[in-house]
């Protein structure tokens, strides 16, 4: 008896299970996923999920600002996402007296909610499928010009049929590369005030060193109210604003989780490329990563040794750095991961596949067979070009030379067109932006990270993608690095006082005068050759492959009908689901689903820069003063592992259990996983989840705010 239930188990389990994986679309769950998810454990209903004439899970989810997802936990409109989603916002009111990113805060009445300009969030009232408009008077025989202008006309006309509010807008997007076309009505809402955030050591505990790694320590969260107009509509800031009613917010379960429970993250993925095909993997794995992180390796040990030696740069290059780093580390990951699970190989041989059963098909023959060379070609083709516009974009977002010189000349190209009266409209803008940029800015660091990334540029960028220009201001000062020396030296882009007080003063003479800057010509000659003889047929080739991925696309769909194949990310509304579990690493090591306080304190180097902790957090761990918190063998836990496929764009969604309950906070994946958003393997992708009772704990016992969790709704 228990051999033949073993053997039924063991026999039934592939069918139990999806492959893993996948980013879905809420209101397709009922006919392509519910089934599965209420056999891995879901309690609840598609309905639940989501549902256009009740409030269902939906109506709590939120873009944060366009980047990241948050979540409605109380019916006064809180909002909770993660810390780095809140950072700008925590950093923009933060003073050296008054250091919010530094000490945490925690509004004491919404009298003390911080508006922030700027930030916003936007629900979804519903989603609809609409293909057929949208592709209507389009066929196969359509050429691709045709087809580009009649889908635009087509969305626009669509665009026309809704009777859209204050507020509302509508998105439409294109699903599996085009063949499918999906509607979004949107709410977006632009009174977000900032409510709390822990201390930067908390919420960014580990900084780097932990960033994409498990086990993770990470209190990586932070707390904003959305404000409505006193009849409940959404309004620009306004004082007498009040707090969002919202149809739905989440509940919060005291519960934990533990291997095995049932897993949903809901939010806004940004981008994922899951049906690359072969060589276009290898190269962005195998070509194009490694030349991005190269670059990164290079302006990173210039900008990391500066910020050690140095409080105040370790201070203005904090963000900077993150955000370098962050890329910097994931690229390695899914590089790494990619050949660690041998994922080429895997593709090819779906590729061969493909062709297989397209063989079964004789009239399909001449559409879909020459697709696969065809894309081949193009990749290898647009190789030349890829490459030299790695290295030329890892200039443009590593030197902060070339970042200023690009907005600015942004800003001549308007003057040019429309005049120098309009360029002095938009000047207070321009003005208050780079004044905050020089606030942060170190020209001799800067000159450093220049010399170490110009010269693999030259080195390693084709002739014909080079500037004449540019070549010769280099050989007119004898070398590189004499050459880039004479430029910070003599630029006015490196001197941000003497520009800013020219810009105020006098805005007509500063234009001449950055028109002939030294440094401002350099990056504008290098920029708009680069731009026609890189960047230009880089996209050609794009443009040419998006039709041939279009219809190769359609033949896996039509082609492998058993394979529920997902739409890739598109920074559009996602649930992916899967198990609370932990893994094991190629190597062999095994590593457990959940961490604890105790991790956190065994990592803690007093006055370290990424390990450092309040002293009332050390306090409380000693006294185990962990309140209704506590897991039940008495520690706290602090993150937890699950087999959610994410990417960003995620951070800050929402972990519900199998009731739909919050449980935690999604941010991070795993050093590996990050392969998931060209290929996701179930055996090691793991996304990183902030557990629900670190965040009560940190909000109630350590930052002393009772009052917040009293208005959410826990449940045991
Ligand atoms: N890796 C996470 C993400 O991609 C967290 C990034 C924030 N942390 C950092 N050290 N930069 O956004
Ligand atoms: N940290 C990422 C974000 O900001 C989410 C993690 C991921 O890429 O999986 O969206």
């Amino acid at each position: 008896m228990r051999k033949l239930l073993l053997f039924s188990l063991t026999f039934c389990l592939p069918l139990l299970l999806s492959a893993g994986g996948g980013m879905w679309l809420p209101l397709l769950l009922e006919n392509l996923n519910e089934e599965e998810m209420k056999g891995m454990g879901m309690k609840i209903s598609a309905d639940d999920i989501y549902h256009i004439n009740k409030g269902s899970l939906k109506d709590a989810i939120v873009h944060f600002g366009g980047f990241c997802t948050g979540e409605v936990i109380s019916n006064q409109g809180l909002v909770l996402t993660n810390h780095h989603c809140g950072f700008s916002a925590i950093q923009s009111h933060s003073s050296l007296e008054d250091n919010l990113l530094e000490n945490g805060f925690y509004a004491k009445t919404k009298g003390e909610e911080k508006a922030t300009p700027g930030l916003f969030v936007t629900f979804i009232e519903r989603i609809e499928d609409v293909t057929n408009s949208v592709l209507d008077g389009i066929d196969e025989d359509t050429s691709e010009k045709e087809r580009a202008a009649l889908v635009a006309e087509n969305i626009a006309a669509l665009k026309a049929r809704y009777r859209l509010k204050d507020h509302e807008d509508l998105l439409v997007k294109p699903f599996y590369d085009g063949n499918q076309y999906f509607a979004f009505v949107t709410k977006t809402y632009n009174d977000v005030r900032l409510v709390g955030a822990p201390p930067s050591s908390i919420g960014k505990y580990g900084a780097d060193t932990d960033n994409w790694e498990w086990p993770r320590h990470t209190g990586d969260f932070s707390l904003f109210r959305i404000y409505t107009a006193p009849d409940g509509s959404p309004a620009d800031y306004d004082a007498d604003n009040i707090p969002m009613v919202p149809k739905k917010h989440l509940e919060i379960s005291l519960g934990g989780v533990k291997p095995g429970d049932f897993s949903m993250i809901f939010g806004f993925p940004g981008r994922t490329d899951q049906y690359l095909s072969a060589a276009a993997m290898q190269q962005r794995t195998a070509i194009i990563n490694p030349i991005r992180i190269g670059m990164r390796d290079r302006s990173l040990a210039v900008i990391d040794s500066a910020m050690r030696a140095d409080q105040q740069i370790k201070i203005d290059y904090a963000s900077k750095q993150a955000r370098i780093a962050n890329a910097w580390k994931k690229w390695r990951g899914e590089s790494e991961g990619v050949a660690a699970v041998d994922a080429i190989a895997k593709r090819k041989a779906m590729e061969r596949d493909f062709l297989t059963r397209l063989r079964a098909k004789p009239g399909e023959q001449e559409r879909y067979a020459p697709l696969l060379p065809e894309i081949d070609a193009l990749v290898e083709q647009q190789e030349a070009v890829a490459s030299s516009n790695a290295y030329a974009a890892e200039l443009n977002y590593n030197i902060d030379l070339f970042r200023i010189a690009n907005i600015l000349r942004r800003q001549v190209k308007i003057a040019e067109s429309n005049g120098l009266e309009e360029f002095k409209r938009r000047l207070p803008g321009i003005i208050n932006y780079l004044e905050s940029f020089y606030a942060g800015y170190n020209a001799e660091v800067d000159k450093r990270v220049a010399k170490a990334l110009l010269p693999v540029y030259y080195a390693n960028v084709p002739e014909e993608h080079l500037s004449f220009y540019v070549q010769d201001q280099v050989e007119f000062a004898g070398s590189l690095d004499r050459m880039i020396t004479d430029l910070f030296e003599r630029s006015y882009l490196t001197k941000g006082e003497r520009l800013l007080r020219l810009l105020r003063n006098d805005p007509e003479n500063a234009l001449n005068l950055l028109r002939g800057d030294m440094g401002y010509v350099y990056v504008a000659q290098l920029n708009t050759h680069n731009e026609r003889e890189v960047i230009d047929i880089y996209n050609e080739y794009q443009q040419r492959a998006a039709p041939l991925q279009r219809q190769y696309m359609k033949g896996l769909l039509l082609f492998f009908p058993e394979k529920r194949l997902y739409p890739d990310a598109n920074s559009t509304m996602r649930v992916s689901y899967g198990k609370v579990e932990g893994f094991t690493g190629l190597d062999g090591k095994k590593f457990d689903h959940i961490t604890d306080l105790d991790g956190v304190i065994a990592k803690y180097q007093p006055g370290d820069y990424e390990f450092d902790l309040p002293l009332k957090l050390v306090k409380l761990h000693q006294d185990k003063d962990y309140g209704r918190y506590a897991m039940k063998n008495g520690k706290l836990p602090v993150c937890f592992l699950g087999s959610n496929h994410t990417t960003g764009g995620n951070s800050g969604s929402p972990a519900l259990n199998g009731q739909g309950q919050l449980v935690g906070l999604n941010f991070d994946r795993t050093w590996q996983s990050t392969m998931s958003d060209v290929n996701y393997d179930p055996t090691i992708c793991r996304n990183i989840m902030v557990d629900i009772r670190y965040v009560l704990f940190l909000i109630d016992k350590l930052g002393g705010a009772p009052h917040l969790v009293e208005e959410m709704t826990l449940v045991k």
